[in-house]
């Protein structure tokens, strides 16, 4: 077998059986085939695409790439929550605790800001002593004695997609289904919980612009992870606005706190319920219904605030800036974004958005760049609200007053002011199982 037939094969818009696709994430992985043939095939799969089958089969090799954890002394089923990516998702911090203030065993593992969006890992290391690489044994510790513990990936966990994802990085095949979905679930069911519920973002923050391609993304997902096993369930959520009103790592941290204290912002706090009767549901609480008020019930009485802080406890953080979050440290610089005219926000490109974050220092341009954990942004003013002309729209956050010119620009271009709403997208579409 040649690697050069198999980029031809897929070049020409054939399917490439089992044992291709087997072939080339074993000898890419073992060194033998370059990246640069790696990079002609991955573009040949972004234009000509990939079957269910093939799709599957790219998934489980790159799995295979690398260890499958083993629960071995963890007590309880295993659930576990994933988002396609998004722009203020800071839903990981709020539904995690709920679910496991329950009963349910939450040992995530998440990952790093990415391109536009961030990451739940980074959200927390901006938390004052929060560990994210906690070796395995004392991860299950923990799991086991609050229900809640969340690191960062472990180097041995579905290889293949670190190597095929930077690759995709610098050569523009990021945003191709069947990639997409072989990177999430070779990494979710390399991680072996028992029951995933995913989170598949639609518009234009979104890794999938149109619900068309997130329906598409959801369900063969969905398929995969009942082939391999685990209970699934995907549910669409819109990403054409941001998710919340604070954007940026302890900001995200702060607004996830005041909606586990029953005070956050009502498009989150919905998300955040969907998402933990639907984890709730999946490890047989009973139906969605029920199991939402039960997810509430967690909020209004504060027991999920307190697993949050014994969570932040037990992985080293300082619980003081969680108890109060006057504790974390400010940017040094704020500076306020002035609507342009009156009106109704009619759209925000989040997208855009997630980029003036970035370029306050809430992300990184490059893998080895260091976060700036207080910058971000507050949309005083989001799609679908009111504004008058000079009211505070957005605030921003920053060490990096250089930036400020550039980003307050970004923000006024991606926002469209109209005379009144025409039509509003739901914020949940779809439930996919
Ligand atoms: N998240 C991933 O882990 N991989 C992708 O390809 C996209 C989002």
């Amino acid at each position: 077998m040649r690697m050069y037939d198999i980029i031809k094969k897929k070049r020409d818009g054939f399917e490439l059986s089992t044992e291709e696709i087997n072939f080339f994430i074993k000898n890419y992985m073992s060194n033998e085939i370059p990246d640069y043939q790696v990079s002609a095939l991955l573009m040949a799969i972004y234009y000509n695409g990939m079957n269910n089958r093939e799709t599957a089969d790219l998934t489980f090799a790159m799995r295979d790439s690398g260890e499958m954890l083993h629960f071995e002394g963890l007590n309880g089923l295993r659930v576990d929550k994933h988002s396609t990516g998004g722009v203020g998702d800071k839903t990981s911090l709020i539904v995690a605790p709920i679910v496991a203030s329950l009963g349910v065993k939450v040992a995530k593992m998440s990952g790093r800001g990415l391109g536009h969006t961030g990451g739940t890992i980074d959200k927390l290391e901006s938390i004052k002593g929060f560990k994210t690489d906690i070796p395995l044994n004392q991860f299950i510790d923990i799991v086991n004695d609050i229900g809640i513990c969340i690191i960062g990936q472990t180097k041995d966990l579905a290889p293949a997609d670190k190597r095929l994802y930077a690759l995709r990085d610098v050569t523009a095949t990021v945003e191709s289904i069947p990639l997409v979905v072989s990177s999430i679930m070779s990494k979710k069911l390399a991680a072996n919980d028992d029951c995933v519920v995913l989170d598949v973002k639609t518009g234009s923050g979104a890794i999938c612009k149109t619900l068309e391609d997130s329906t598409k993304l959801a369900s063969i997902m969905v398929d995969i992870g009942k082939k391999a096993g685990k209970n699934m369930m995907a549910i669409i959520t819109d990403m054409d606005r941001p998710l919340g009103r604070n954007v940026g790592n302890s900001l995200e941290v702060i607004e996830a706190v005041q909606t586990l204290k029953g005070a956050g912002p009502e498009d989150l706090t919905e998300v955040c319920l969907v998402l933990a009767s639907a984890m709730l549901n999946l490890a047989g609480y009973g139906d969605t219904e029920t199991c939402r008020k039960m997810a509430m019930e967690q909020i209004t009485s504060g027991k999920a605030f307190e697993t949050f802080c014994k969570m932040v406890e037990r992985q080293g953080g300082d619980a003081s800036c969680i108890r109060d979050t006057n504790n974390f440290e400010k940017a040094k610089y704020t500076y306020t974004v002035l609507a342009p005219k009156s009106g109704y926000i009619t759209y925000m490109n989040t997208e855009d958005i997630g980029i003036a974050s970035l370029l306050l220092g809430a992300g990184r341009n490059k893998k080895e760049d260091n976060i700036d954990y207080s910058a971000g942004l507050i949309l005083n003013k989001k799609t679908y609200e009111k504004v008058e002309a000079g009211e505070a729209m957005v605030t921003l956050y920053t060490n990096k007053p250089e930036a400020i010119e550039q980003v307050e620009a970004k923000i006024l271009n991606a926002t469209i002011i109209e005379d009144e709403i025409k039509d509003e997208r739901p914020l949940v579409f779809k439930t996919i199982i």
